[in-house]
């Protein structure tokens, strides 16, 4: 077999999968489960609307709001950006679109599906890559992999198929896919994290840092993949990121945060634009960055009790 037939039939494999993205709806039961809500014939992928989170912190303190008021809405096909400083909230909002946490106030829909009331709908379209993502350490990719299939009820042997496939485009080679995962760097793990989330082909994908600490060859692999989800499979797309250049290359909108508030929203052009006409700023989504947080990437929340507000 020539390199290119190789090439091929991974590719083949991967397409294959790849149809499965874009086309959850069968292989995840009764297309009935997806259709148009009555109130609206093409819900977007995702809309969250006056979300609040507030965390008690000890018995006599007020609680901190670590998110206050927010609203967002993904049209299908689209990528969202949520920037903000360390502690502005973005991995709680991202844990409150997929129910981890639960609302204090607002709500969020999924294709239309609420999250509370049709829990299970929005579990089967919906999957989350966090940075900080928890493997079996002793076990290899494939078998964590194997274990990710099998909860969310998928045919064991297409999932091994398509496991390769998707590592492989992550850059992780056959033979790696059986050594235990403690074995792998971070980076390599996040990639596992990665493809595990891809495997359940979701609908509603929410990235959480997904490039932090990979090497820049590592880092341009995802975001092509990423990509390459969003224009050919009609994956719509949650990714937080501190890495500007990334949200300026891969999103359409951003929503900026700031100690739980959207401070800022549109296109990084617009907002590019906004910095430029309303502050007399050269046009960047640096500039855009340190006008709406007030801080640079790097600086962290005050941990005073400055945001234990209300
Ligand atoms: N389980 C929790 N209990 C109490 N406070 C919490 C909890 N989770 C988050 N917080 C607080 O909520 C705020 C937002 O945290 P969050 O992790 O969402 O920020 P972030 O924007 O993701 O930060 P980073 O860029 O560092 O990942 C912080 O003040 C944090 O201390
Ligand atoms: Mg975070």
């Amino acid at each position: 077999m020539t390199a290119t037939t190789t090439r091929q039939s991974k590719k083949d494999r991967w397409d294959r999968h790849a149809s499965r993205v874009t086309e959850p709806r069968e292989s995840w039961g009764p297309s009935a489960q997806l259709a148009a809500t009555d109130t609206d014939p093409t819900p977007p992928a995702l809309l969250v609307e006056g979300v609040t989170k507030r965390f008690a912190v000890g018995r006599k303190k007020k609680p901190v709001t670590a998110i206050s008021n927010v609203s967002l809405r993904l049209e299908r096909g689209g990528i969202v950006g949520i920037l903000g400083a360390n502690g502005s909230g973005k991995s709680t909002l991202i844990r409150l679109m997929c129910g981890l946490l639960t609302l204090d106030e607002g709500r969020v829909e999924v294709f239309g599906h609420d999250i509370v009331r049709d829990e299970l709908a929005v579990k089967r379209l919906i999957n989350r890559v966090s940075v900080d993502a928890a493997f079996f350490k002793k076990l290899s990719p494939m078998e964590n992999l194997l274990f990710a299939a099998r909860l969310y009820g998928l045919d064991a042997g297409t999932a091994r198929g398509d496991a390769v496939a998707i590592l492989g485009r992550l850059g992780i080679a056959e033979r790696r896919v059986n050594r235990p995962v403690e074995q792998m760097s971070r980076g390599m793990q996040q990639k596992v994290a990665i493809a595990r989330a891809l495997l359940t082909s979701p609908s509603l994908l929410l990235l959480d840092e997904p490039t932090t600490g990979l090497d820049p060859r590592s880092k341009l692999d995802v975001q092509a993949f990423i990509e390459e989800i969003r224009d050919d499979h009609d994956a719509s797309i949650v990714l937080t990121t501190h890495d500007l250049d990334e949200a300026e290359r891969l999103c359409g909108r951003i929503t900026i945060l700031a100690d739980g508030k959207v401070v800022a929203e549109d296109s990084p052009d617009g907002l590019k634009r906004l910095v430029a006409e309303r502050h007399g700023q050269e046009p960047t989504l640096h500039n855009v960055f340190m006008t709406y947080t007030g801080r640079s990437l790097d600086d962290d929340v005050e941990e005073d009790g400055s945001k234990d507000d209300e």
